[in-house]
């Protein structure tokens, strides 16, 4: 079957889109430079699926290495690109080290591709949508200017990947707009391992539930909501996995909308952040200890997607709903209570 490189495939979505790739007759082969991920996770994706992954360790930047590797693998039909800097806060301090990683590994990929059909899937984000004039918000709706070093490298890289696409046609090329990816697998094996205090909502929750953290903020209650937190559309990370599977299919079959194309991969719906914690208290038992504090800068007020492009076009639905994100997230911190993996 297809071999499908996974750049970042250690990594939180990376795992998981390895277990639903092998799933669905893939070979996945990983590469990651281990940055932001552990290497442990190859013996935990192995508990999920029986074998253990094929795994190069280096780091995307380098050109003459990722030359060499595609070189030696010319049996890869597909890439799936996660491997990227996330943190949009550190991006707003390091905004080098963001264009340097985001762009040199994205531009490493594709100049090695040059000369030969890749079928290409590219992590973006909703985040491209700044505030949303209309909501749900759909693939057309216009980029805003971003707000972090971190929402530009995606406004940009889907710009180099469209006009890549178009002057080239060796590239088929897709990118996903993630929503809020949240949640784990259902074995409790993998799931997010954030390195340091998170930054993001979730772990931020199991963490402080699990007594790991003291206080979860949440991070202004006077907005314009019906409760006056913020409003994400959170997706499970399975869900979210299946969708790469899914984009890499289409690929394969012949995408009858050309050579670059965009989807937003969310549920659709919209939760606020203090439905998240009520959701999180029912699927866990646990009362959640939080206080209500400031605004965070440069936070979007309210975004979910409209998926009917996803749902009708790339053949791909969210099955999973948010007690099922909660319930999963637990497991996987209990489990890592038990389990630690540093
Ligand atoms: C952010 C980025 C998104 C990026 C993602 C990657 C923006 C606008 N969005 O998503 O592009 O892909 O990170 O990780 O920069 N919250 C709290 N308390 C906390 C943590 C979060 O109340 O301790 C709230 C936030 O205010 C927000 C929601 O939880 O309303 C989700 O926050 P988070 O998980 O950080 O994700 P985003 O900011 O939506």
């Amino acid at each position: 079957m297809s071999k499908i490189l996974v750049t970042g495939g250690t990594g939180y979505i990376g795992s998981h889109t390895v277990v639903e790739l092998y799933n669905a007759g893939y070979t996945p082969v990983i590469v990651d430079n281990l940055s932001n991920s552990n290497i442990k996770i190859l013996d935990q994706i192995e508990k999920i699926i029986g074998i253990k992954p094929e795994f190069h360790q280096f780091d995307l930047c380098d050109e003459t290495k990722v030359m060499s590797f595609v070189k030696t693998n010319p049996n890869i039909t597909g890439v799936i690109h996660f491997a990227a800097s996330k943190a949009v806060g550190e991006s707003v301090e390091k905004p080098l080290k963001y264009y340097r990683n985001n762009f040199f590994s994205l531009l490493n990929l594709l100049n090695a591709y040059n000369e030969k059909k890749i079928n290409f899937v590219f992590s973006s984000s909703c985040t491209v949508y700044g505030e949303p004039d209309v909501l749900p918000v759909t693939e057309s709706a216009p980029v805003k200017k971003a707000t972090s070093p971190y929402g530009n490298t995606k406004q940009i890289a889907e710009e180099i990947l469209q006009e890549t696409a178009q002057a080239n046609n060796n590239y088929k090329i897709i990118a996903l707009r993630y929503f809020n990816p949240v949640g784990a697998h259902e074995t409790a094996l993998i799931g997010e391992l954030p390195i340091g205090v998170p930054q993001n909502l979730l772990p931020f929750i199991t963490q402080t539930a699990i007594g790991k953290r003291q206080q979860l903020t949440v991070f202004g209650g006077d907005y314009d909501t019906p409760d006056g937190s913020c409003i994400r559309d959170y997706i499970h990370v399975v869900d979210l996995a299946k969708a790469h599977v899914a984009a890499i299919k289409l690929l394969e079959k012949g995408n009858p909308n050309g050579n670059y194309d965009v989807f937003n991969i969310g549920t659709g719906n919209g939760y606020s952040v203090l439905e998240a914690i009520t959701a999180f208290e029912k699927a866990s038992g646990q009362k959640l200890n939080y206080t209500v504090g400031p605004r965070r800068e440069g936070d979007i007020i309210k975004v979910w997607g409209d998926v009917t492009k996803s749902s009708q076009q790339l053949g791909w639905n969210a099955h999973l709903g948010i007690d099922e994100m909660m319930a999963s997230a637990w497991a996987w911190e209990k489990y890592l209570a038990e389990n630690p993996i540093s």
